[in-house]
Parts: C-alpha cells; sequence; structure tokens
C-alpha cells in the first residue's frame, strides 16, 4: 500500500492534487493535513482521510503526522506541499499600500514558506528510495509583481528550497520537484479578486479580466490541471525529474502578453 501526505489538501489546488494521485493510481491511500478539514469527494471519500493540522506549527504538524505514520506505514511514498496562499485581510492591506506591515509580510512568509520546511523536516527523514515531493509554488514567485510582495517573495523561497532539497536528498532515492501554478479560481482567488476591485459581487470579473490580459492560451487554468501534473512529477514516469519547476499557467510566464 502505498500513501501520499498532502497539507491544505481539504479543497482547492490540493483537492485537486489527491484527485488526480488517486485517480492516476499513483497511490491508494491519501492523509491530507488541513487546519480546515472538509469531506472529499463520494466518489474518493474511503480513500482521503483528513488530519487536522496548521503547517506553520511545529508541535501541530508533528503530532499530525505521527498520527498518520501510525496509522498508514512509518514511510509515506509521497508528500505534497500544497497548503500556502493568504487571507483577505493580508490581501486587502497589501492593495492599501505597497508596504505591508511587518506582522503580514511574517505570516505570508509563515504560510508559504516556512511551512514547507516545517513539514518536510518533519516527513522526509520517514521517506525512502523511491519517495517524491511535490511543493506548490506560484507563477508569483518567477515574475515580479507590485502587489503580493511577501506572497512573491516566499514562493521564490519555495523554488529555491526545492533544488536545494532535491540536491539533498538525491543521494537518497527521493526526488522533489515544484509546480509553479498560473490563474485558478480557488478560495484564495476569491478573496484576492474581491481585494483587487469591486468586492465579491466583482471577484470572478476581476479574475476573468487578468485571465485576459495575461494568459497567451486564454484560458484559466483549472484544479485538475495542477492535479495532473503533480501526480506526474510523483509517479515512477518521473522517475529521472528532480529539482525542476513546472508551470502550469497558459504561457503567462513567457512574459509578453497575449497576441502581442
Ligand atoms: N489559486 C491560484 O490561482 C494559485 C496560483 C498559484 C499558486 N497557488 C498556490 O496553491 C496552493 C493552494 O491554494 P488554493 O488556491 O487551492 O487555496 P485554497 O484556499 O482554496 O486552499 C488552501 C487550503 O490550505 C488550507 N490551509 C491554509 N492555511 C493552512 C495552514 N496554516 N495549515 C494547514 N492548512 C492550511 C486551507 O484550509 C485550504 O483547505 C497555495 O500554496 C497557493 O499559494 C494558488
Amino acid at each position: 500500500m502505498k500513501y501520499a501526505i498532502v497539507t491544505g489538501g481539504a479543497r482547492g489546488l490540493g483537492l485537486g492534487i489527491v484527485t488526480a494521485l488517486l485517480d492516476e493510481k499513483v497511490v491508494d491511500e491519501i492523509a491530507v493535513i488541513d487546519k480546515d478539514l472538509a469531506p472529499a469527494p463520494a466518489a474518493i471519500a474511503a480513500k482521503v482521510h483528513g488530519f487536522q493540522g496548521d503547517v506553520t506549527d511545529e508541535a501541530s504538524v508533528h503530532a499530525a503526522v505521527e498520527s498518520i505514520t501510525k496509522r498508514f506505514g512509518a514511510h509515506p511514498d509521497v508528500l505534497c506541499n500544497n497548503a500556502g496562499g493568504g487571507e483577505r485581510a493580508w490581501f486587502e492591506s497589501g492593495r492599501r499600500t505597497q508596504w505591508d506591515s511587518v506582522e503580514t509580510w511574517r505570516k505570508y512568509v509563515d504560510l508559504n514558506l516556512n511551512s514547507v520546511y516545517i513539514v518536510t523536516r518533519d516527513v522526509a527523514p520517514r521517506m525512502r528510495a523511491g519517495g517524491a515531493i511535490c511543493n506548490t509554488a506560484s507563477i508569483a514567485g518567477l515574475l515580479a509583481t507590485p502587489f503580493l510582495a511577501a506572497y512573491a517573495a516566499a514562493k521564490a523561497g519555495v523554488i529555491s528550497y526545492t533544488k536545494t532539497l532535491a540536491l539533498q536528498l538525491g543521494p537518497s532515492g527521493i526526488r522533489v520537484n515544484a509546480v509553479a501554478p498560473g490563474l485558478i479560481y480557488t478560495r484564495v482567488w476569491e478573496n484576492l479578486g474581491a481585494a483587487m476591485g469591486g468586492g465579491d459581487a466583482q471577484a470572478r470579473a476581476t479574475f476573468e479580466a487578468v485571465v485576459n490580459q495575461t494568459v497567451p492560451l486564454r484560458r484559466e487554468q483549472t484544479m485538475d490541471d495542477i492535479g495532473r501534473a503533480v501526480s506526474w512529477l510523483c509517479s515512477e514516469r518521473a522517475r529521472n525529474v528532480t529539482g525542476q519547476i513546472v508551470s502550469i499557467d497558459g504561457g503567462i510566464t513567457l512574459g509578453r502578453p497575449p497576441g502581442e
């Protein structure tokens, strides 16, 4: 029996990752660590097990990982460090000024970068050769942005740490990669779109405007797009791939507006 630990797997991209890992039979069971658990869809519910945990808190992560390894076995096969993003109040405070408060900056870095270290530090030493780790970075970590400076800096840190970790764990036969998702309409974007202009009523329209202005393929990305890429990176089919950052962004990181 193979199993994966997926942080932030209760909804959004994490749920896309959980669904794809099971659908493509990369693992048989999934342990989700999430601070706000939700029931998995009926079709996969029997194979998805929720463990309450806050990825920014070492004691909370350790307790969840201990419970998971007791239940599913001492050696996790796959780790997906996906929990991250931000909260509406953080997005709104960043919108008002280019300077985040130091407290908000720390929260972004804690949730998006330090969490990856905290969870990996607990899980990776338990993994064996053939194991795979995939971190959810962001195109924000590859591009400059006048908004979301702390988020972008933290995701750039995830990209750097992914490469270092791939070097550190390579000799143990454990691969480490990251995905850099583009624009996916999850809860994060509902909050971000609202903060960027027009409130809740305009959130989806703001999102669509950004998609039209920035995506060469002129389509938004989906949970399924990200899940399938993560699933491939964690599977045997990617057995010779490590230290890579795969953008799933419809071409945004080509750096040119569509059609120009
Ligand atoms: N949505 C996008 O367009 C987009 C783009 C690029 C990258 N990302 C990244 O994808 C990842 C998932 O984002 P999403 O859009 O699915 O967001 P989401 O808010 O829909 O889901 C995030 C999940 O993580 C959980 N979570 C949040 N903080 C946590 C904590 N401290 N401990 C444990 N669980 C926690 C939430 O409860 C939730 O289930 C994040 O790392 C985000 O930065 C998202």
